[in-house]
């Protein structure tokens, strides 16, 4: 619980630079490059957006109502703040760029047939794999950009990202053990387990573009004057990254039943 709050009270970082100088030394290629990506990236954080607010409300639905159960809304909560705050810096590099802000709202699937089986699932997929392998992304984007204010941006996003990734380490083992007591230790692993390996095929297939570890070109440097790209190739191996020293073990702890996510 303690760790909860711990993650309530963080100190929130804001971006303090100005964009324009940034801007103005893009070439046109770079340019619409970073139109792309910071598009894309405003409507991911527009989905952890929505992901935190379904997050706050099944957990008060999943009848888990103890004091640990409302340190975790809370945490939801102040999750879903980071995540607006992303959305909007987001926005403001794409005002910066001369482009308006994609439509803030995105319409999450639903997973789960009660809410606290659609809250296992959430923290599963949502926090626990989607945040590690954002952490790991935005990791090697930020080693990539040079630009200052774009990298300083960056790097807020990254530090965050971190944090929501510990946040979903630390929950998923605890509403893990409240739906193996709903549903026995059987159910509650298998529908982790497959929650998990669909949601990886399908990270495999947008993030990787289906090209498998062992067949991506060696890693190499990426450009120079960048505002906060990487090429396709480095984001797959962060992908390839998260799910060998995170995703990997836990699933293996699942089927030996001795599972050590929290770190
Ligand atoms: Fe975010
Ligand atoms: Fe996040």
């Amino acid at each position: 619980m303690q760790r909860l709050n711990g993650f309530v009270a963080r100190r929130t970082r804001r971006p303090t630079s100005a964009l324009a100088e940034d801007v103005s030394a893009l070439g046109p290629e770079a340019r619409a490059a970073a139109v792309y990506v910071w598009t894309r990236r405003s409507l991911n954080e527009s989905a952890s957006v929505s992901l935190a607010e379904r997050l706050a409300a099944n957990v008060g639905e999943a009848g888990l109502d103890s004091p640990l159960a409302r340190a975790m809304h809370g945490a939801f909560v102040r999750l879903g703040e980071d995540e607006a705050s992303h959305v909007f810096d987001a926005n403001e590099v794409l005002a910066a760029l001369g482009q308006g802000a994609p439509p803030n709202e995105v319409e999450l699937r639903a997973a789960g047939s009660s809410p606290l089986s659609q809250l296992v699932h959430d923290v599963a997929v949502g926090l626990f794999l989607c945040e590690s392998v954002s952490a790991s992304r935005f990791a090697s984007v930020w080693a990539a950009t040079d630009l200052p204010a774009f990298r300083e941006r960056i790097g807020v996003f990254l530090r965050d990202e971190i944090a929501h990734a510990a946040l979903g380490r630390h929950v998923l083992p605890l509403v893990l053990a409240a739906y193996e007591r709903r549903v026995g230790p059987n159910e509650a692993r298998r529908f982790v387990t497959t929650s998990l390996e669909t949601a990886t095929a399908e990270l495999v297939a947008i993030v990787a573009q289906g090209t498998a570890l062992v067949d991506l070109p060696p890693p190499r440097p990426q450009p120079t004057g960048n505002p906060g790209i990487v090429e396709p190739a480095a984001d797959a191996r962060a992908l390839y990254r998260t799910l060998e020293r995170t995703v990997q073990p836990f699933l293996g702890s699942l089927v030996t039943g001795n599972m050590h996510t929290s770190s």
